[in-house]
């Protein structure tokens, strides 16, 4: 796409009414084409759709209307393939498709703009954005989650201490943890899906922001747009951007839970844990130290959290201090949009090939799960069944972890007598009681990480994926 800068002295569209130069400087200060241009194709939309609407209500004929949609055939081929010039001297991609259109079939090009603004123009323009953009996420979270349920698959029996403060806590089957981030992601789907049903609204005909003074029929072109219905109020519709603010949101809380995934992955894969390894092209090597094998992507999908945060605080604040109806300072809402999208959409493919690189250390993970007295809530709850109060257990199993930790033993290591030292309600079945796997058995409620349990989990997850 060629963006020529200051190419010439154009009159503006507005020239009707303003002196000869009103100021090269100001005007490329205020000109987005150097960024939506982006929004091409949704603009030309959004003109087939208005001449359309416009034919509809005898506006234009039909002759002017086949001669106007085929010119903006041709302007869309010519955006697309670079050929056009876009410039800064028709400030935004709404005039520089208005001037390539005129280039191409001449003064009936004047006639698209009645009864539109710029205001609704550039409304619609970013409704259409961000509904597609939405079912692009939908398709990447998707990707994301079926890698997830592919990997927990694997590793229903692979045994990993869960953590609380980061220290060992009890211990968990390492598909019941990524299954927790394959149900986050399933939540962030659906807010994205709560968030395009509000978008699903045509902001056109509003025109400027009282209404436009012709009759056009906006629930036609609202349905050539593919919008559901469209905005029951013309100052809203043009000065709200509360649809993008709630997609900003979206987006901020699944790159914050991609984040805390990616975390768990980089602190996975050091030389500490040794959980897992990532994939050779995942990593990367230092250019000093030759033993290194950074996890680059991972840290990457953590840090790409902050940029996503910065555009929905960005547009929150650009947006808290506007009185009704249009103003400029909307225009920047299309930065933080494109960016926060361009990096979310990012993030989530590159998290999904992740998951698919991962290769699991189930010894390393089992062996960490049999150290640091994971055992000791069961060991617990195994004397209030038989009578004890909770906090006199949580006092006795404490006293027993003393002891080890004074011996260098870990809990399975005591015998039956040693456990009777402490309460003579510990009878020899409590040596199987808090072995790993009776404490995984024990947590066979819905949730939780038994062997039924996960099962039930993995099959409504497999569920959830069969339903698209
Ligand atoms: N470039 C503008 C934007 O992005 C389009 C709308 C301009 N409207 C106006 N009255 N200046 O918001």
């Amino acid at each position: 796409m060629q963006l020529p800068g200051c190419s010439g002295h154009n009159t503006p569209l507005w020239g009707g009414r303003f002196g000869a130069d009103a100021g090269i400087t100001a005007r490329h200060f205020t000109a987005s084409i150097d960024f939506d241009h982006r929004l091409y194709r949704e603009d030309i939309r959004g003109s087939r759709a208005h001449a359309a609407t416009l034919h509809r209500a005898d506006i234009l004929s039909e002759e002017e209307l086949e001669m106007i949609l085929a010119g903006l055939d041709t302007v869309e081929e010519a955006i697309r393939s670079g050929k056009a010039t876009l410039s800064r001297d028709h400030e935004d991609i709404h005039t520089n498709v208005e001037v390539l259109l005129a280039d191409v079939i001449g003064p009936v090009a004047k006639k698209l703009h009645t009864g539109r603004s710029r205001n609704d123009q550039v409304a619609t323009d970013l409704h259409l954005f961000v509904v597609d953009v939405i079912d692009d996420v939908q398709t990447g979270i998707r990707a994301l989650q079926r890698n997830l349920v592919a990997l927990a698959n694997g590793h229903a029996d692979t045994v990993l201490p869960g953590y609380t403060h980061m220290q060992r806590a009890q211990p968990v089957v390492l598909a019941h943890h990524l299954l927790a981030y394959f149900f986050m992601f399933e939540r962030d789907r659906s807010r994205f899906l709560d968030c395009r049903a509000r978008a699903d609204r045509s902001p056109l005909g509003a025109a400027a922001l009282a209404g436009s003074g012709y009759p056009l029929d906006r629930e036609f072109a609202a349905g050539l747009l593919g919008f559901s219905g469209i905005y029951a109020n013309s100052m809203d519709a043009v000065s709200d951007r509360d649809f993008i603010v709630e997609y900003l949101s979206a987006a901020a809380i699944t790159m914050m839970h991609l984040s805390r995934f990616a975390e768990e992955l980089v602190l996975w894969s050091t030389s500490e844990f040794g959980f897992v390894r990532l994939g050779e092209g995942y990593a990367t090597g230092s250019s000093i130290m030759p033993q290194k094998r950074n996890p680059d992507s991972a840290e990457l999908l953590r840090g790409k959290s902050g940029r996503v945060y910065g555009s929905l605080m960005g547009l929150l604040t650009t947006m808290k201090g506007l009185p009704l109806a249009y103003n400029s300072d909307m225009q920047e809402d299309k930065e933080g949009l494109f960016d926060a999208s361009d990096t979310l959409l990012s993030c989530l493919d590159i998290a999904a090939g992740l998951v698919a690189s991962i290769e699991v250390d189930p010894g390393r993970m089992g062996a960490a799960a049999e150290t640091g007295f994971l055992g000791a809530t069961d060991a617990a709850d195994y004397l209030v069944h038989r009578g004890t109060s909770f906090r006199e257990a949580h006092r006795i199993v404490g006293e027993i972890v003393a002891h080890c930790e004074a011996n260098g033993l870990e809990l399975a290591d005591l015998s039956p007598e040693t456990w009777r030292k402490f309460s003579p309600l510990f009878a020899s079945d409590i040596v199987e009681r808090i072995r790993t796997r009776g404490i995984i058995a024990n947590r066979n409620l819905a949730g939780g990480t038994a062997p039924d349990s996960v099962a039930a989990q993995l099959a409504m997850a497999r569920d959830i994926l069969g339903r698209g």
